[in-house]
């Protein structure tokens, strides 16, 4: 099992989750059931999938049991992630028996990969749709209506959906997810991402922002840009008309990542803004003084470092090394001195020994990570390590790094929260706490849960400012001041 400690990019509680929508004006009368798995990309993705389909009248269902087209949208990271879907799909499988009507899909990453061999292996499936096709759902369904089983997995070098307003899912009206950018180049020999995303490309800077208005001005007070490597965002303004335009003024042709970021954070000081996923061979200086220099542009990145090792990192095809990385950490300290910095890990990687193990934990020590996604090494079939390397680490000691690095980060992450005791926290206020209708909760700056007592002044979507008294492991808690 994979340990990890959860922020909202990978969010643990989500997984599987079912994606409800307010009843259309267009309604044909068939209902609509989709659930997502994996990344904070594809619970995105299903939005512009369930916006596709509430153009052509389906309405949602939070039962697969009421719903004539059940759709689960995939994620292939981790062989575990994939059992995960296999199971699920075992479920369905007495609904569609007794409903044969009932077109089953399946979307995303694991559709990608596994093509029409999914129809062959998954006698339940119909649909089989790769994350870059999803406009052709419409006519794929109707094909299925028609007696035949359909497949689209094309990738796309221009596809990014800029003109599609996704319907958000499951809002509380005060969070979303805005993607920026689609697939990803850089080829890290462990990673399946660029074989079921495919080719890097930037989404139009303007939609971007135009979609960031339209959420603030529809009470949204936090954006998250998502892409694989948001630092390579990198759009050229390029008008219907042909001819080009600067975004920030006069002073740039081409929209970068920081330039980006800017535009984001000048839609108004009371939208938060926040981004993942960063990567250390690409995050420049002018990213970070942006960030400093905007209160709106959260304190918080989001670094994966994989590995501690520079002999590991080469062989993961990562391109930096291990000075590097803390090159780019010492220079997140220094520009943004409050900055929260969390990473993803992977133990037990092809050849990696006991002292590049340590490297790792050395890291760790290093950074003092707020939080970390860890994992333990799956080999997916495809990728260049696959190909070039034998995954030659015992699954015992895999596990065992794993527990090691785990215990070290609950430690860190502990320390992190410790040092915030006493702070004053600016924090969005984004509902009831789980626990209790007494209590609020929110994020603060710098990513921390934190829980404080309601106050009937103040309502979610607003700002408090909030004494932190204590924490646990986890959460930061205080009261309003
Ligand atoms: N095995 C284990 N972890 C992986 N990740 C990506 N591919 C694999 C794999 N084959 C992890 C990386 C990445 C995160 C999203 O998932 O740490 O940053
Ligand atoms: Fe997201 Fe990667 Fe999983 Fe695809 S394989 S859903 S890109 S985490």
């Amino acid at each position: 099992m994979d340990l990890l400690i959860p922020d909202k990019v990978h969010d643990e509680s989500r997984q599987g989750e079912a994606l409800i929508l307010e009843p259309g004006y267009k309604n044909n009368g068939r209902k609509l059931y989709i659930e997502s798995y994996g990344c904070a990309m594809n619970f995105s993705d299903s939005e512009i999938v369930a916006s596709i389909l509430a153009e052509k009248g389906f309405e949602t269902t939070s039962d697969f049991n009421n719903a004539d087209v059940v759709f689960i949208n995939t994620c292939s990271i981790r062989e575990n992630a994939e059992v995960r879907v296999r199971n699920r799909l075992k479920e369905f499988a007495g609904a569609k028996f007794r409903n044969p009507g009932m077109v089953v899909g399946v979307l995303g990453c694991m559709a990608e990969r596994l093509k029409a061999k999914f129809l062959e292996e998954e006698k339940l499936v119909d649909v089989v749709v790769g994350p870059d096709a999803y406009r052709s759902l419409p006519d794929l369904i109707e094909q299925v209506d028609s007696g035949q089983r359909a497949v689209n997995v094309l990738l796309s070098r221009e596809e990014t959906y800029a003109d599609i307003s996704p319907v958000r899912l499951n809002s509380n009206g005060i969070n979303a997810f805005v993607s920026i950018m689609r697939g990803c180049d850089n080829m890290c020999s462990f990673c399946v991402v660029p074989f079921t995303r495919g080719r890097e490309r930037s989404r139009d800077a303007y939609s971007v922002v135009a979609e960031c208005r339209a959420l603030f001005e529809a009470g949204y007070r936090e954006v998250t840009l998502l892409g694989q490597n948001v630092d390579s965002y990198k759009w050229s303004g390029e008008l219907a008309d042909g001819s080009e335009q600067s975004a920030v003024g006069d002073k740039v042709k081409v929209v970068n990542f920081a330039n980006l970021l800017e535009m984001v954070a000048l839609v108004s000081p009371e939208l938060r803004v926040r981004f993942s996923t960063s990567h250390p061979k690409d995050i420049t200086d002018e990213v970070l003084h942006t960030i400093a220099r905007y209160e709106n542009i959260c304190n918080y990145i989001h670094l994966p470092v994989q590995s501690g090792n520079s002999r590991i990192l080469e062989m993961m095809n990562r391109t930096y090394d291990r000075e590097w990385y803390m090159n780019r950490i010492d220079a997140i300290r220094r520009i943004i001195p409050e900055c929260a910095i969390s990473t993803d890990v992977i133990t037990g990687f092809c050849t990696e020994t006991e002292e590049e193990h340590n490297d790792t934990v050395t890291m760790m020590d290093y950074v003092k990570y707020d939080f970390a996604y860890m994992f333990k090494y799956s080999e997916r079939p495809g990728t260049l390590a696959a190909k070039r390397y034998t995954d030659d680490i015992p699954e015992d000691v895999k596990q065992r790094r794993l527990a090691q690095i785990v215990a070290k980060q609950q430690q860190y992450s502990f320390y992190r929260m410790q040092a915030r005791i006493g702070k004053i926290e600016k924090v969005l206020i984004e509902g009831f706490s789980k626990k209790s209708d007494k209590d609020y909760c929110g994020r603060s700056d710098q990513n921390a849960m934190v829980i404080f007592p309601v106050n009937e002044n103040y309502k979610p979507g607003q700002y408090v400012n909030v004494l932190v008294e204590r924490t646990t492991s986890a959460t930061l808690i205080g009261t309003i001041v």
